[in-house]
């Protein structure tokens, strides 16, 4: 079917979306290989790729800072980067660092939150993840780096919207109830942590010798000047997915569960007025070569093995079919780019570049 170069003409931004397992992270990966062979300045943000994958991009460290990919480890496989590859692997704990230390209003008010340890628990969960982080780490490379193209991997969250909420969430966290509580010298949260709370948290103390409400206090103190920092930041970020610069590529398998998976991301997309692109429909099954006509000197029972094995693919690419008609029909045809089921894993340069070739037809 289509080839996926049309739907990047003159975009900045392409995010690889789609519900867990479908191929997200190795259409990322090949989509920016296909373009920085075309010349373009590329880098591709990945969220925990395969070790065998990260190692042929050359990731052996996590940075989380883009790093050159060496062409040549592209050239042996007869790919010619025309232009740049840069490849990073999501460290999401280092995102949400790199952003208190952005929006502190001096290094001081950085280090006392970053060495505090409520930030350190909620930078590892709620507000540390993945879905928030990536999105942060697209927003800057965005704006400080000089990239032509940047292409996004997203989480293997169960559900894809996460991540289209990120920055919404992101902002009533800050804009919660709890934090104001916090925030306020007095008023309802002062009471709370008046007597009863006051005199856990001593009990506390003395058992873990933990002081748990002056973490909590310098905490909500230190954020408290960021809040307006942060509600910017997020709604900048809501922009900047729905720039026409942006594309959204739906990555799915041709299966039940991502076909109404998609459907249901796609619609979201549409009711948040984000860029989509197009589909990339991955691992498709496709019939069996041939007549089906197996030489008559075949040993009978290796013939009866290699016809149930015809009859079985056929049947796989029968459903695989019915499963993108259906899917095509309901997004109403959009650009649909077809990557068969290959042999085996994709987790080297030639398995990427094979991807790459399905993608760019
Ligand atoms: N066309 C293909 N043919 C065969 N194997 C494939 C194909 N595309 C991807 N794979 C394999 O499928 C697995 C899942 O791919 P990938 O990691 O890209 O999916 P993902 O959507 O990023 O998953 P997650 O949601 O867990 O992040 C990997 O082992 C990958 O090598
Ligand atoms: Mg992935």
């Amino acid at each position: 079917m289509g080839t996926v170069a049309p739907l990047l003409e003159g975009r900045r931004i392409v995010v690889c979306a789609g519900s867990g397992g479908v191929g997200k992270t190795t259409t990322a990966a090949a989509l920016a290989m296909g373009m920085a062979e075309r010349g373009l300045k590329v880098a591709v943000v990945t969220i925990d790729p395969a070790k065998r994958l990260a190692d042929s991009l050359g990731l052996e460290e996590l940075g989380n800072e883009p790093r050159l990919v060496d062409p040549q480890r592209f050239s042996e496989h007869g790919v010619e980067i025309e232009g740049e590859l840069w490849a990073l692997m999501l460290d999401s704990k280092r995102t949400f660092d790199a952003l208190i230390e952005r929006l502190a209003p001096d290094p001081a008010t950085a280090q006392e939150v970053l060495s505090n340890r409520i930030y350190q628990q909620l930078s590892n969960s709620v507000a540390g993840s993945q879905e928030f982080t990536a999105i942060a780490k697209l927003y800057e490379l965005d704006q400080y780096g000089d990239y032509d193209l940047l292409v996004l991997d997203t989480p293997p969250s169960r559900n894809a919207l996460d991540f289209l909420d990120a920055p919404g969430r992101l902002t009533r966290f800050f804009q919660g109830r709890a934090i104001h509580m916090f925030l306020r010298p007095a008023g309802i949260g002062g009471r709370i942590l008046g007597r009863g709370t006051g005199v856990v948290f001593s009990i506390m103390e003395r058992l873990t010798g933990v002081d748990l409400l002056h973490d909590l206090s310098v905490f909500f103190r230190a954020l408290g000047g960021m809040v307006d920092g942060f509600t910017e930041r997020a709604r900048r970020v809501g922009l900047l997915l729905s720039d026409p610069g942006t594309t959204f590529l739906i990555v799915t398998a041709p299966r039940h569960d991502p076909v109404e998976e998609a459907i249901f991301f796609h619609r979201k997309l549409r009711d948040a007025d984000m860029p989509f692109g197009g589909l990339v429909v991955n691992r498709l099954h496709r019939p069996p070569a041939g007549d089906g006509a197996l030489p008559a000197d075949l040993d009978e029972d290796l013939a009866k093995r290699v016809e149930a094995a015809a009859h079985e693919l056929a049947a796989l690419a029968e459903r695989d079919a019915a499963n993108v008609e259906h899917l095509r029909t309901t997004l109403g045809d959009p650009p649909t780019i077809v990557v068969p089921e290959l042999d085996g894993d994709v987790h080297d340069v030639e398995g990427l570049a094979l991807v790459r070739g399905h993608l760019f037809g």
